[in-house]
């Protein structure tokens, strides 16, 4: 099986990884079970991981990068690690100590891309242009090659832009066959942003009643319609495949996440077959703003962006 080509690449002329492996695996798994997901992704030929500290396994990922990279599988540069910034943290403004932590749990002395994950504080006191210069700041200290933010809407992306000295290298929302994020990729594709897509199956299996619940709706993405399900047949795909190759032909890095040896391997057979304009056309009508990760809790925050 080849390796994930760095196929897109970031404004500032860096490579990106046109697919990659998402790690959150819920409080519910056994972090475990993450160490082996990535270590097996990483002999399969993903390269680009989403990481972040609020999934509570960025030890063991570390664990698993430092087995592949001593067995000579892979050599750090060959990598893109992605980290993030958590909201309980904007109050506090400790952006640095936050990346120095994960590099800490990671094993690394510096990540490809580091993520504000909400524009909101958890306090709901901070603007997150405050959040971004301590992120610019992270780049100076060598400790992050690119940074970008998720979560943003149209708006506040725009005024970030404005603001920033170092602008956003990516930005990464939720994006899938029900909400493909038209005008967000068109805003992108203008400005040199990659869009990366988070929950690309509409996160499956995650338990509605668990953890996550207040983050998400029990909503799910429309995998099965019958225009999946005729474009799956005709190139002898599996619906998820489609899924993934749709977004990596509409210029969307799409992150699956999956513990499973045989999800993996078949998240990455999708750089073998080309889905027509008509095609693309089919599944671009399923779009409907259909939005699982809503974060409703944080509704009423200043910089909640999902209006
Ligand atoms: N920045 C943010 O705010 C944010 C928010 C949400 C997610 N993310 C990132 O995006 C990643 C992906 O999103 P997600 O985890 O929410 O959802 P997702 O990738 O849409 O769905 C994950 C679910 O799909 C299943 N799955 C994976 N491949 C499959 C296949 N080929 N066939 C059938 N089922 C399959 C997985 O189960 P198995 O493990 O059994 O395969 C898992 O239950 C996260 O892990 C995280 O890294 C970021």
């Amino acid at each position: 099986m080849a390796n994930v080509p760095f196929s897109r690449k970031l404004w500032n002329s860096k490579k990106i990884p046109a697919l990659g492996l998402g790690t959150n695996a819920g409080f519910l798994y056994d972090p475990e079970l993450t160490e082996h997901a990535v270590a097996a992704a990483i002999d399969i030929g993903y390269r680009l991981f989403d990481c972040s500290p609020i999934y509570m396994n960025e030890k063991n990922i570390g664990k698993a990068i430092q087995a592949k990279i001593y067995e000579k599988v892979v050599k750090r540069k060959d990598l893109f690690i992605v980290t993030k910034f958590w909201i309980t943290n904007h109050k506090s403004m400790n952006v640095s100590d936050s990346l120095t932590s994960s590099l800490k749990a990671l094993k690394l002395d510096y990540v490809d891309l580091f993520l504000m994950t909400w524009p909101f504080s958890h306090s709901n006191d901070v603007d997150y242009t405050n959040v971004w210069i301590e992120m610019e700041n992270c780049i100076h200290k060598k400790m992050t090659k690119s940074i970008g933010v998720c979560n943003f809407n149209l708006e506040q992306l725009t005024r970030l832009q404005q603001f920033a000295t170092i602008k956003p290298a990516v930005i990464q929302v939720e994006c899938h066959i029900n909400l493909n994020q038209t005008e967000l990729r068109d805003y992108c594709k203008r400005n040199e942003i990659i869009l990366m897509g988070y929950t690309p199956f509409g996160d499956v299996h995650e338990a509605t009643d668990g953890p996550y619940s207040e983050w998400r709706t029990s909503e799910q993405v429309t995998l099965d319609a019958p225009e999946m399900k005729a474009i799956a047949e005709k190139y002898k795909k599996t619906v998820y495949q489609v899924a993934l190759r749709y977004l990596t032909q509409i210029g969307v890095v799409p992150i699956p996440k999956s513990c499973s040896l045989m999800h993996i391997e078949s998240n990455i057979e999708i750089f073998d077959f080309q889905l027509t304009q008509e095609e693309i056309l089919i599944i671009d009508r399923l779009d409907c703003n259909k939005r699982i990760h809503t974060a409703n809790q944080y509704r009423a925050h200043d910089y909640y962006p999902f209006y």
